[in-house]
């Protein structure tokens, strides 16, 4: 296989940090001494009290532990706002473009240490303090950056919850982290409309189901009003009313919890991913100068959410580390109409682009209107990230977005890697649309068998990192036991990602997808677990599988399974009902595609659903289903495939 190689656009060669030799050179050192590596990259970040020891890390059965500068001393917030002040000061920390086209906001770093550190005293006055564990449900607001900030001022885990989530969503995640406060805005805007919020928590704090919440503050984001309830609820304005500007940041351990996000796994509850304060810094912050080539008077642009990793990373805490002017999205790509993002490109004079390819893929299938009224010549590197990038949305990004003068990083990371892990960095490497490329400094990658046999040369295999890096996930809130089980417990002595691979024969990464039964259904990631159990939760449901299928716009789209209890009629109208169901239950992001009748589902005699059958009947390609002597009744499948959906 030799794959098409796009050369890196002349321009940002001759002005990037890195080309082929002297990123083969730094990792190499990264690979052969961690210790001494590390040590020097820790001194991007600002300690109060500098540390000694490095990296202890280890993998091995039993002995799980992964520590990094566990005797230094810092603050998050400090290292984001106040070592700026001085040579920053009126620079622009954060740039907000509103829902609206002509509505936004420029707030330096002086007015961000006043608003966050305003905010902070806000939050102490509630009681909030080291250790603490603060909600944040919040639309794409600058305060939702203040908020994440303050909570870290005061070294207190906040755990951010999508703002797509419902009522439920919330609640568990809630209760599992055992918040004190929640954060929240009357309403988000998108797309034109109105999207509420406050409503999203007080059903989910309805009757004793959060009762660990003392007290939700509320943004006023725009003029609707909801019911305030006394006692418990606060508004933000009113809070930080009499509050000053003088809030020193808490002294933080660097093993610290910094926050905490809910992720989906293959089985159960969503996990409580811990990230800690000195190793995350250092990573989010390396990663995010090199893997964008940032330079002091760029304007950057994560066209994310602050609900996902990516958000942290790469719209607060990496870009605000370094300095650079981040700009934040409220809106989507597509209002007023599909032009919006060249315009806000042009209007910000952006020159780092960082989107998704679902987002890719929906403004290529309106021809090449999203090129129009724009000219994005300030665009200088764009990036991609959330699930592999099909050649075609590369080509289209990269010729119609970037003028075929941007080159595109593909990065490929998790939740749990904290940062970018493999990506063709600005200029090391030529791009392969689809492929993710090469490592970052001191990130080990390598493909496994499904027995753990390291795999070499050319190949496929499941994805596996061999070693820790410093933004590694130390832990699952609460239950260490399924952060090892999980992520340790698979292939001995090393981190397992989830993800299968393909190394080709120039020794580049590329990402074949989910192993597990994870599904990315446009860059979401979502537990078939979570949507199986919101479905089984309806009183006509006896029994749900939930499979994932290609869908060409999402990426993968959601393929349910449903055996309805004896006496209920399986119709449209059900159907209808389900699929209201689960977005309430959930999400609107796990809506279902398609929902078939299962009067049986295929089962192993020991009564485990065949997955494998399901998938490939969902995909359409049931003619190969391959081995089902082993089912309990192999008559199952037959009427499935006769009925299937997604012909
Ligand atoms: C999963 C992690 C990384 C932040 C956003 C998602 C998939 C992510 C890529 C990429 C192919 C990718 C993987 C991974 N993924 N980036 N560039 N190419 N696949 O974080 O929600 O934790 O999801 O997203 O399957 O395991 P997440």
């Amino acid at each position: 296989m030799s794959a098409l190689s796009y050369p890196m656009p002349e321009a940002v060669k001759a002005s990037a940090r890195l080309n082929p030799q002297t990123y083969a050179e730094k990792y190499q050192q990264s690979i052969a001494d961690p210790e001494a590596f590390w040590a020097e990259e820790g001194k991007r970040i600002s300690w109060f009290s500098p540390y000694s020891q490095v990296k202890k890390t280890n993998f091995a059965p039993g002995e799980l532990d992964i520590q990094w500068y566990a005797d230094g001393t810092l603050n998050a917030c400090y290292n984001c706002v106040d070592r700026h002040l001085s040579e920053r000061g009126d620079k622009t920390a954060i740039i907000w473009e509103g829902d609206e086209v002509d509505v936004q906001k420029h707030i330096t770093f002086r007015e961000l240490h006043e608003e966050v550190a305003r905010f902070a005293n806000g939050l102490k006055k509630l009681g909030v303090k080291k250790g603490d564990r603060v909600a944040i449900y919040m639309p794409m607001v600058p305060e939702a950056a203040y908020a994440m900030l303050a909570c870290a001022r005061l070294g207190a885990v906040h755990s951010v919850i999508f703002a797509g989530f419902s009522p439920h969503a919330i609640a568990d995640r809630v209760n599992d982290c055992g918040a004190k406060v929640i954060i929240t805005s009357n309403e988000g805007r998108r797309g034109g409309k109105g999207v509420a919020l406050k409503p999203n928590v007080d059903e989910a704090l309805s009757g004793d189901a959060c009762p660990t919440i003392e007290h939700v503050v509320v943004l006023k984001h725009t003029d609707v009003d909801f019911d305030m309830h006394a006692g418990r609820d606060v508004w933000w304005h009113e809070l930080i009313g009499d509050c000053d500007a003088d809030c020193p940041p808490e002294v933080m351990q660097a093993e610290d919890p910094l926050f905490i996000l809910y992720t989906s796994g293959s089985t159960g509850k969503p996990k409580g991913v811990v990230h800690t304060t000195g190793g995350y810094m250092v990573y989010a912050s390396m990663t995010h100068e090199y893997v964008f080539d940032i330079k002091e008077d760029d304007v950057y642009w994560c066209a994310a959410d602050v609900g996902w990793i990516t958000g942290h990373s790469y719209i607060v805490y990496g870009p605000l580390a370094n300095g650079t002017t981040t700009l934040m999205f409220e809106g989507v790509p597509t209002y007023p109409d599909v032009s919006r993002i060249g315009k806000v490109v042009d209007k910000h004079q952006v020159n780092i682009l960082y989107t998704a390819p679902t987002a890719i893929r929906a403004l290529m299938a309106k021809g090449d209107a999203a090129a129009k009224g724009s000219k994005r010549d300030s665009l200088r590197i764009m990036g991609s990230v959330g699930e592999p990038i099909n050649p075609e949305a590369w080509e289209w990004y990269y010729k119609i977005i970037g003028n075929s003068k941007c080159p595109i990083v593909d990065t490929w990371w998790q939740t749990e890697t904290g940062g970018i892990l493999i990506a063709p960095f600005p200029a090391a490497t030529d791009m392969k649309p689809g492929s993710a490329m090469l490592p970052f400094f001191g990130v080990k990658p390598a493909l496994v068998d499904n027995e753990g046999k390291k795999l070499t040369g050319a190949t496929e295999g499941n994805l596996i990192i061999e070693d820790s890096w410093p933004g590694q996930a130390r832990t699952l809130w609460n239950d260490h036991e399924r952060f090892e089980q999980t992520y340790f417990s698979t292939y001995k002595n090393v981190y397992f990602t989830g993800d299968g691979a393909r190394v080709d024969e120039d020794g580049h990464f590329w990402i074949t997808g989910r192993v597990d039964d994870v599904l990315n259904v446009s860059g979401h990631r979502l537990g078939t677990a979570e949507i199986e159990s919101a479905l089984v939760a309806h009183e006509a449901v006896a029994e749900a599988a939930v499979v994932g299928y290609p869908h060409d716009l999402k990426g993968q789209g959601i393929y349910v399974y449903v055996t309805v209890v004896d006496g209920v009629e399986a119709n449209d109208e059900l159907r209808k009902t389900l699929v209201q169901w689960v977005r309430k239950e959930l999400s609107p992001i796990a809506t279902p595609d398609h929902i078939q009748w299962a009067p049986g589902l295929p089962k192993t005699r020991s009564g485990k659903i065949m997955r494998r059958i399901l998938r490939k009947i969902a995909s359409n390609e049931y003619s190969n289903l391959g081995d089902t002597s082993t089912l309990a009744d192999p008559s199952v499948v037959d009427s499935l495939i006769e009925n299937r959906l997604n012909r």
